[in-house]
């Protein structure tokens, strides 16, 4: 896709992830943005970055979960900006739990921001792009849309639905000249995970490093963007030995927090999980002395 001209409205374009998109398309040249998230000054912050490179900015503050605003919105956006381009869907919320301890309002969340708001955004934005004849849509799922993993079932499950939504759409919006990609971030350093208790030996990515992937996944046409060398490696694992990835992510799997009695032996899954983690501090010491 030739940005140049072109117009994007990113949801979840005040930090993270859609940040970075943002800044990286306003780098690319792309003609205006439309940025969209709850924290108004987070926004203005963002806003702020990307004119001084020379990209039009628009700012929409809402909760994605609120259908009629985001009608009324979508309704002025078209009215003031006139087409939207493209459309990057990247608002999601994350919550990690055993899933015997998990939480319905922290599902129900997962659930209204990652699906039912990507859902109703990309409802409004794709008839106005099929009357046009145009558009490309990308919807942000995650490496975890392809391997689930545990402490992540509900995350996981809304992140495998959007991977299928994405591909129903890709083959029903084709007809309309619209093109539908799904961006898949393996672990990246956000906000997001920031209270998560991080799987032992995944090497987080940077917003940057993810947006270089979307941008030239974008250029070379994939239907589907994997990020980060972790993800090719955990997706072929999948495919040819799918019962080693489900060991390996069974050993990775953050502990539980729970107290380890004097008396309690370290069952052989410990074991492994205590090798890996000694093997992995001896390398990042031995990294540190050579610095
Ligand atoms: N970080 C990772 O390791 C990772 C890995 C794979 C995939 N992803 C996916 O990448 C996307 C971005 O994640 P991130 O890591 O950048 O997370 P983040 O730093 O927590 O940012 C989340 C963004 O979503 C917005 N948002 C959340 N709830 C919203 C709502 N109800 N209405 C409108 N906007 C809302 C937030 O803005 P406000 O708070 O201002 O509303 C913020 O801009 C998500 O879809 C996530 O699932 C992340």
């Amino acid at each position: 896709m030739d940005i140049q001209g072109k117009v994007a409205l990113i949801t979840g374009a005040s930090r993270g992830i859609g940040r970075a998109i943002a800044l990286e398309l306003a780098q690319q040249g792309i003609k205006r943005l439309i940025l969209v998230a709850r924290d108004r000054q987070k926004l203005v912050e963002v806003a702020n970055e990307i004119e001084a490179m020379g990209t039009e900015t628009a700012i929409v503050a809402l909760d994605l979960t609120q259908t009629i605003e985001v009608n009324i919105a979508v309704a002025q956006l078209w009215r003031n900006y006139g087409q939207i381009h493209l459309l990057v869907n990247c608002a999601g919320v994350a919550y990690q739990s055993s899933f015997l301890q998990s939480k319905l309002p922290q599902v129900q969340e997962e659930l209204s921001v990652n699906l039912l708001g990507m859902y109703n955004l990309t409802s409004l934005i794709a008839r106005r792009m099929a009357s046009q004849r145009q558009g490309t849509i990308v919807n942000v799922s995650s490496l975890m849309g392809k391997v689930a993993a545990p402490t992540m079932a509900t995350y996981s499950a809304t992140k495998f639905a959007i991977l299928g939504f994405t591909q129903a759409l890709r083959q029903e919006l084709a007809e309309h000249n619209i093109r539908v990609i799904a961006l898949l971030p393996s672990l990246t350093d956000t906000d997001m995970v920031r209270d998560l208790k991080l799987f032992r030996w995944v090497i987080p990515m940077t917003t940057q490093e993810v947006a270089k992937a979307f941008v030239a996944g974008m250029q070379r046409d994939a239907p589907e963007i994997l990020v980060g060398w972790q993800s090719h490696l955990a997706v072929l694992c999948q495919r040819l030995a799918p019962w080693l990835l489900e060991l390996i992510l069974r050993i990775a799997t953050p502990p539980a927090p729970r107290k380890q009695q004097p008396s309690e032996k370290l069952g052989f899954l410990a074991k492994i999980q205590r090798f890996g983690d000694l093997l992995l501090s001896r390398k990042t010491q031995c990294q540190v002395k050579s610095l």
